[in-house]
Formats: C-alpha cells, structure tokens, sequence
C-alpha cells in the first residue's frame, strides 16, 4: 500500500479521531484534534492511502525551537516507517532555521522510545509521575523529556 504525505486540515478531524481511538487508549479527543486544526504555528502532517489515514503527527514551532505534540500510526500499518517518514518530513518542511525538536513520551512506550533513539533524539528530562497510568486506576507514571539536536546534526554532516 503506497502511502502519499499530506497537510491535514478542520475538514479531516473526524477521520483523525477514528484514528486516533484505533491507535493509543492516551490518543487526542475529537475536541484536541479540532483545537490543534486552528491553532497557529503547528505543522500537521498525515500518511494516506486511498482515503485511508494511515498516520498522522502535530508539531508546534517557535523561534528555533519545534515540539512534536502527538504521533499516532494504525496499528494494522506499524512496522512500515511511517512515523519515521512523517518525523523526517517535518523535520526537512520546518527547515534550517530550527535547531532543536522536543518532545514528551510515556516511560513505559518502548515502541515511541526506539523510534526516538533510532532518529537521534536523547533523553533530557524526567518528569516524575507526570501522566495517569490508566483509566480506572490512580496509578502515575513518568514522562521522558527528550531532544533532537539538530544544530549539532548538520555540523556533523558537513564534517563528514
Ligand atoms: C510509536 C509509533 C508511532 C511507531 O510507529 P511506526 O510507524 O510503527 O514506526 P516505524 O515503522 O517508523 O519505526 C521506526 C523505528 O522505530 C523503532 N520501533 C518502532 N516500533 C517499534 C516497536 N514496536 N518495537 C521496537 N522498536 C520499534 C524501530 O527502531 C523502527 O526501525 P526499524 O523498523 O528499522 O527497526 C506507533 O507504534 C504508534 O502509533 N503507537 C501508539 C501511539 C504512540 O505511542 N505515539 C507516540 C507517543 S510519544
């Protein structure tokens, strides 16, 4: 299935919430997808397949700096490099004048961990139980701050 990037808009929130119930029990509402559609300074990105939303990701961008605020892939498309496409997208669409990506994540998601590491992305922070574990029960768990030097990434480039 060849996924095509795209911007998404207002008009595609209720497909992005669909997607986002399929992906995370900790997915953005309906409401959260709505506000992110109007907010100013965010780049939002998607991977579609024949009208299937396959993935999607937020970033917010200030001065230098830019936030990847959610990332979610169907779970039917993992395994695939989506979310490393959607990362890599922003990353060259945000361009040179950014100099480093933060972003926050659960201790316990392996799978975001790996993907973090795998682009270059090193721990710089713990915030101690930060999120609610689950639903139900009344259990915290800690975020990982971490950050993209891409400053640093490009010296290395023109090094080699
Ligand atoms: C985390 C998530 C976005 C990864 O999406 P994905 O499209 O499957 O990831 P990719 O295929 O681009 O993987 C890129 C790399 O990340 C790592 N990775 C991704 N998923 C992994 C997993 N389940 N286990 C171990 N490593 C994993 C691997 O290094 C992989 O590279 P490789 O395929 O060469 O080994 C996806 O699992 C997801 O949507 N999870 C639910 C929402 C979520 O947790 N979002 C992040 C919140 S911080």
């Amino acid at each position: 299935m060849r996924a095509e990037l795209c911007h998404w808009q207002s008009e595609d929130v209720d497909a992005l919430a669909r997607l986002e119930s399929a992906a995370s029990p900790h997915g953005w509402s309906r409401q959260a997808l709505e506000q992110a559609s109007l907010a100013p300074k965010r780049l939002r990105l998607a991977m579609v397949s024949e009208g299937h939303w396959l993935a999607h990701a937020v970033f917010s961008f200030v001065a230098d700096e830019a936030e990847l605020l959610i990332i979610s892939v169907h779970p039917a498309h993992r395994g695939q490099g989506l979310a490393q496409a959607l990362i890599r997208a922003a990353i060259d669409e945000l361009g040179p004048t950014i100099n480093s990506v933060f972003l926050e994540l659960r201790a316990s998601n392996d799978a975001a961990k790996a993907l973090y590491n795998k682009l270059g992305f090193s721990l710089c922070g713990r915030r101690k139980n930060y999120y609610r574990s689950g639903v139900a029960d009344g259990r915290r768990e800690d975020a990982l701050l971490m950050r993209l030097d891409l400053k640093q990434a490009r010296a290395n480039t023109e090094r080699v």
